[in-house]
């Protein structure tokens, strides 16, 4: 996170943020401790920005996809660290906000075709796993609602598509992390168990196995050339007649041109 030379001073001028000119409620918030007035609206990474920050770090989807804008933040008078995605948290009044788009936590580096989908892999690999307290404050940290404690217990049985599943909708964020006393390194423990289940354990897609063979084969090659040689216009004129699939469609639905698709 850069500052750019550019101050807000004049927030009464500023036109605000769900509302008309001059209407929106102002509160203070504190980013590494400078205090600035943003509207009451904004989440911490707009605040952030309407008080002049770039955000060339910790900012990537602004949707709570990327995992890229890890937050923390304290209220007054509370000893509790708090945590969130900066483009998912709106602000509060006296946040003292830090963001932490990285946390350098322990991360192996293996070849996933030679690896065993077994909890001895994990444990070699990830060996802290075992230090784990079970004080659960990896799952009260996770903005994703994920039992980060539960991943992780079941890393340590061995049961890798369990952490798989518990572990999928990870974003990476490394809040967990950043607040784990045993030092464990929950987000590239899970991303290896699904790792390990997507080569090893995961049963193959007949389907796709099928249309990267037709791709070998060269079946789309001429309709690639095609393409490659028209101009934008008729490309655009294409796209735009090409068949869609219907809002409402039944439950098969298949293009009437079948030039390109796998018909079973
Ligand atoms: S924060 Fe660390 S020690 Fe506590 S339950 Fe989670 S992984 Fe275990
Ligand atoms: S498991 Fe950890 S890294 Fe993944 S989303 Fe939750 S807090 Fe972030
Ligand atoms: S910017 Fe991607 S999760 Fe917040």
């Amino acid at each position: 996170m850069s500052k750019i030379p550019v101050e807000v001073k004049d927030k009464s001028s500023k036109k605000k943020t769900g509302g008309p000119a001059g209407t929106e409620a102002m509160v203070p918030i504190f980013v590494m401790g400078k205090r600035y007035e943003v509207p009451a609206s904004l989440t911490i990474q707009k605040a952030l920005e309407y008080a002049g920050y770039q955000l060339v770090r910790g900012c990537g989807c602004r949707g709570g996809i990327c995992g890229a804008c890890g937050t923390v933040y304290r209220f007054p008078g509370s000893y509790r660290i708090e945590v969130g995605l900066a483009c998912q948290t709106v602000v509060e009044p006296d946040m003292y906000i830090t963001q932490i788009p990285f946390f350098p936590a322990n991360k192996a580096v293996y070849d996933i075709e030679k690896l065993e989908p077994t909890g001895s892999t994990v444990a070699a690999l990830y060996p802290e796993i075992f230090k784990c307290v079970g004080c659960g404050t990896c799952t009260r940290s996770c903005p994703m609602d994920i039992d980060v404690m539960e991943y992780i217990s079941r890393a340590i049985r061995g049961d890798v598509a369990g952490a798989a599943e518990l572990s999928f909708d990870c974003v990476m964020c490394g809040l967990c992390s950043a607040r784990c006393p045993a030092e464990e390194a929950q987000y590239n423990i899970g991303i290896l168990c699904r790792r390990l289940y997507g080569r090893h354990i995961a049963p193959r897609a007949k389907h796709v196995n099928k249309v990267v063979d037709l791709i070998e084969k060269g079946k789309f090659q001429k309709g690639l050339e095609k393409l490659k040689r028209m101009k934008m216009a008729e490309l655009k004129k294409i796209y735009n007649e090409r068949e869609i699939e219907p809002d409402m469609a039944e439950e098969y639905w298949e293009p009437e041109d079948k030039t390109f698709i796998i018909v079973e």
